[in-house]
């Protein structure tokens, strides 16, 4: 479907905005929070909820929002995240985006009367990929951020409150909330997995996604000359670092049904090849499909951890930086994104979510539904992340029969 007045695809917004990238050389796509490929990606989503006549603005993170106004001030949002992983693909937050809008502004341009308000918003960040945090548009939504946030800092020791300023945003105005009574939240995604395309099933609905947490771990052992140390006298961080990485991997293969482990980034401080190395960093990332396993998993994997280090005698901090709890979509949701697939004769397949989503904060305060669309060999936070043309579509047009139906009643 099309912007009103326009004539273009979806797939042509989308590569519209996968040219807002911080490396233009390479095929993959990274707009890290409030860098210049963010802003830029930012005034593209300001253009076109203009062309499709939403009314739109920014808010105080940099979210920016559109509406349709109802009859009454209640409201459903729509809507996923403007940020992207270091590398990754064209769809993952994008397509809920465009996808969003497209049909915002189709139900506008037809006129069509609403009880209830639409809103669609392009969520400022969700991936974490700059700075230790993840879902700050989200949260920011719920009033769930905080002035101490303000101050972390990414790789380069550019603090979020710097960041926020280089785009123009005020960091003194976070403590603003919502004007609007939003009364459900549905986003649509590309699924970041391989059920839906196994069973040749064009629309998923999400059941629970499963809740996450991220670790800094900071491995300090002694930096002494390569070839003099012997390996007896050590303090080896790296050996014992990678004896962690094994140990979160082994957890993740034993668990994998019902839960997963990653350690995706490494990292020798001053490391040089003829120095043992004396401090190391890594990224613990841990999700489950409930809460007690994860807590459970993690209290394991801290017990390793600490008899990894007394072995090489090395110190060890780990520092949980985030963490999101699993959560259930609302079933009365789910049955509506199942009748509006059912009606266009497309079927669906319940399923969960093992990649996170804002749809997990907001769907802590307000009734949440995810609707999934199939991803090719379920790829994803990859450069061949990829959905057919046809798939979006029907994602598109299921979306927009949600939101019709939704604020017009079909939903308490
Ligand atoms: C976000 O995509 C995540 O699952 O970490
Ligand atoms: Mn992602
Ligand atoms: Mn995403």
């Amino acid at each position: 479907m099309l912007f009103s007045g326009t004539s273009r695809t979806i797939e042509s917004y989308l590569l519209d905005l996968s040219h807002c990238t911080e490396f233009r050389e390479r095929n993959g796509v990274t707009r890290r929070l409030y860098t210049a490929a963010w802003k830029q990606a930012q005034s593209l989503i300001l253009d076109w909820m203009c062309e499709a006549n939403l009314d739109p603005w920014i808010d105080a993170v940099g979210n920016v929002h559109g509406r349709v106004e109802g009859f009454s001030d209640q409201t459903i949002l729509t809507g996923s995240h403007l940020d992207t992983v270091v590398d990754g693909g064209a769809y993952d937050g994008a397509y809920g985006i465009i996808a969003g809008i497209m049909a915002l502004g189709e139900i506008k341009s037809r006129q069509i009367p609403l009880s209830r308000s639409l809103e669609v918003v392009a969520l400022c960040e969700e991936e974490g990929s700059r700075f230790p945090m993840t879902c700050w548009g989200s949260r920011a939504l719920l009033g769930k951020i905080s002035r101490e946030d303000l101050a972390l800092q990414d790789a380069e020791g550019v603090s979020v409150s710097e960041a926020m300023q280089s785009c123009g945003l005020s960091p003194h105005e976070i403590d603003w909330t919502p004007s609007y009574h939003y009364r459900g939240f549905v986003e649509l995604h590309i699924e970041q997995a391989s059920q839906l395309e196994s069973a040749h099933c064009p629309i998923g609905v999400v059941n629970t996604i499963f809740g996450q947490e991220r670790w800094n771990v900071t491995v300090i052992g002694e930096s002494v000359h390569a070839g003099t140390s012997r390996i007896v006298n050590r303090h080896d961080a790296l050996v014992a670092a990678s004896e962690m990485v094994l140990s979160v991997y082994r957890l993740a293969q034993q668990y994998e049904d019902k839960a997963i482990g990653t350690v995706g980034l490494l990292q020798v401080q001053n490391g040089t090849s003829n120095c043992v190395p004396g401090h190391v960093n890594f990224t613990v990332d841990l999700r489950a499909q409930n809460d007690a396993l994860r807590e459970s998993l993690a209290s394991e994997l801290q017990s390793m951890f600490t008899e990894c280090g007394r072995r090489y005698g090395v110190e060890i901090v780990v520092d949980p930086y985030t963490s999101v709890n699993a959560v259930s979509m609302n079933v009365e949701l789910q049955n509506l994104i199942q009748k509006a697939a059912h009606s266009q004769r497309l079927n669906t397949l319940l399923l969960d979510s093992r990649a996170g989503h804002d749809a997990q904060i907001l769907g802590t305060t307000i009734p949440t539904a995810m609707i999934f669309v199939p991803s090719y060999q379920g790829l994803s936070h990859h450069v061949n992340e990829f959905t057919k043309k046809e798939d979006l579509i029907n994602g598109q047009n299921v979306l927009r029969e949600v939101l019709e139906r939704a604020a017009n009643g079909m939903f308490s």
